[in-house]
């Protein structure tokens, strides 16, 4: 046995869920990375707050389980995240990816979840949280802007940083052009802080993040 299927017998496939609310364009590349064996996770399911979401038919297409969890049928915010969480518990997720997820999840579900959580930001933060990240940028007339992978806590985009990468922003720029260009760099620089937790190589100390030679 070479070196690299060794390495591959001892590694521990994280059994990784997703969460989405629309398009999932970033989950589809997390479900094309893992496809080709670049990831050493095992994605288990994908939730998403939004039934029509593109990204529940992108898992189903994938063979991964899914399920929409709307506020709807819920009495609070609390009692979906609950069902949501109750469901990740059971399709035992040791990781948690929030792409492209609109919701702020609360204290409660981040402490009872057990599992880190990760989360990608289409800004270098902590410039502009929130949503309308993009356009944020645009009207603030920054010259660069870019993308953060980061751990969750129980801020609006506050965790611990992991990756970041720099775009530019053009002069002729509108949101949608730049957050097209963010959008590309997103789809390499997620899966690539993957697979550093998912390899062991992240170390938090407070906030910073640590991260070892392969
Ligand atoms: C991505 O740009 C992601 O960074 C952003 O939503 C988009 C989802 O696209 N997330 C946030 O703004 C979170 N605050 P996708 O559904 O095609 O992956």
């Amino acid at each position: 046995m070479d070196g690299v299927n060794k390495r591959r017998m001892n590694e521990k496939f994280l059994k990784t869920a997703v969460l989405a609310s629309g398009r999932g364009s970033n989950l589809q590349a997390l479900i094309d990375a893992w496809q080709s064996g670049e990831l050493p996770i095992e994605l288990v399911a994908v939730g998403s707050d939004q039934s029509e979401a593109q990204a529940l038919s992108r898992a189903e297409a994938a063979g991964i389980a899914s399920k929409a969890f709307p506020l709807r049928n819920y009495p609070d915010r609390f009692a979906q995240e609950e069902d949501l969480l109750a469901w990740l518990h059971g399709h035992k997720v040791e990781l948690l990816l929030l792409a492209g997820y609109m919701r702020v999840l609360k204290t409660d579900f981040i402490r009872e979840a057990g599992f880190p959580i990760l989360n990608i930001h289409p800004s270098l933060l902590p410039a502009f949280p929130g949503v309308h990240a993009q356009r944020q940028a645009v009207e603030y007339g920054v010259r660069y802007s870019g993308c953060t992978v980061h751990f969750v806590d129980e801020g609006l985009d506050s965790g611990p940083i992991i990756l970041q990468e720099v775009v530019p922003v053009l002069p002729e720029d509108t949101e949608d052009t730049l957050a097209a260009r963010i959008l590309e760099v997103e789809h390499r620089l997620y899966p690539e802080a993957v697979r550093l937790l998912a390899r062991g190589r992240l170390k938090r100390q407070g906030r910073q993040v640590r991260i070892s030679k392969a």
